[in-house]
């Protein structure tokens, strides 16, 4: 028998480490936040184990550990006290997210902060953008607010914004409007290929931003498609994103794939709130071993992916410290 064998370079851990292809890393990892208004807030999100909420006093405290534990960049999502029709704690000068910016800035300035650019946690109703009169979402009356949205982010010193509304031409407005208030140096994660899944629903429960009425699909993308996607990056790239995302990740590794093969792009990757709570009730339950969060996120590497926003991250951090201090 002279033809290769697998098994000569499975044979322990030390020759499978030398040959493995893919690696998960601190550094690959975002980790999504929840602000609230308030003090001494840190309510522990239902639908989302060991996920919470924030105060802005608390959440200062929290990326202080973050990065202490090495992971260094995070997504901020704010939860207004108010909502309107047209979404305006989300451009407010003291706005949650704004507040948020500026406390971390000053007491962790070493973090990485990359703020989440859309309307639904602002708006009553509940939808990504601006409403006509029938409840459709105008795309491009919403554009303009999507610039004062980012111009107000950029001002309180978010270092990159990521729009996650699905508006056709944002990229092309919020990089406009940030080049024209001097931000010509702050870099756009475009939310590209963002589906209208039913895995965001842990997400929109700690956000308070399930839609009112009606659902998101004449905005995000029908789950039908695979083309489309790459037709709704390259826009992206051409109107000026730096990094594209996939989002959810799990039903949607081909597309990650695509992403890889098609453009020499930075791509990211959103291990979704439904893909997390999925996986940590069933490890919780005990159906299936803790490794199992390793094993998911190393397909989205292998997929192509090169970043991934994950509520896993934190807890993964603790696990590798303890297993470096085991050594
Ligand atoms: C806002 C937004 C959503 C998520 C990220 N940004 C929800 C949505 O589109 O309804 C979902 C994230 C998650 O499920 O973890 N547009
Ligand atoms: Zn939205």
């Amino acid at each position: 028998m002279d033809f290769r064998r697998g098994r000569r370079l499975r044979k322990n851990k030390l020759i499978r480490d030398m040959v493995s292809e893919t690696s998960l890393s601190l550094s690959d990892f975002i980790y999504p936040l929840f602000v609230v208004e308030g003090e001494n807030i840190k309510e522990e999100i239902s639908s989302m184990k060991d996920q919470y909420r924030f105060s802005v006093d608390e959440v200062v405290k929290e990326c202080r550990e973050l990065y202490d534990l090495g992971i260094k960049s995070i997504i901020l999502f704010g939860i207004p006290d108010k909502k309107d029709a047209h979404g305006t704690g989300a451009y407010a000068e003291d706005g949650i997210v704004q507040k948020a910016i500026r406390a971390i800035k000053k007491e962790v300035p070493e973090i990485y902060i990359i703020a989440d650019l859309c309307m639904c946690e602002y708006t009553d109703h509940g939808h990504c953008g601006i409403l006509d009169d029938c409840g459709h979402v105008i795309n491009d009356v919403t554009l303009e607010y999507l610039g004062l949205i980012a111009v107000s982010q950029a001002k309180a010193g978010a270092d990159m914004i990521a729009p996650s509304d699905m508006m056709d031409g944002r990229i092309e407005f919020i990089r406009d409007a940030l080049d024209l208030a001097g931000y010509e140096d702050l870099p756009i994660m475009a939310y590209s290929a963002k589906y209208a899944s039913n895995y965001y629903g842990p997400f929109r429960d700690a956000a308070d931003s399930a839609p009112s009425f009606g659902d998101r699909k004449s905005y995000q993308m029908d789950y039908r498609n695979s083309d489309e996607a790459v037709l709704e990056m390259e826009a992206d790239i051409l109107e000026g994103a730096d990094i594209i995302m996939v989002k959810p990740a799990l039903a949607y590794l081909d597309i990650i794939r695509r992403a890889k093969d098609n453009f020499d792009y930075p791509i990211c990757t959103y291990n979704v709130s439904g893909e997390y709570s999925m996986i940590k009730n069933a490890i919780e339950e005990g159906l299936v071993n803790e490794s199992i969060i390793e094993e998911t996120l190393i397909s989205m590497k292998r997929a192509g992916s090169k970043l991934i926003i994950t509520y896993f991250a934190k807890e993964l951090a603790l696990k590798w410290k303890e297993e470096n201090n085991g050594i």
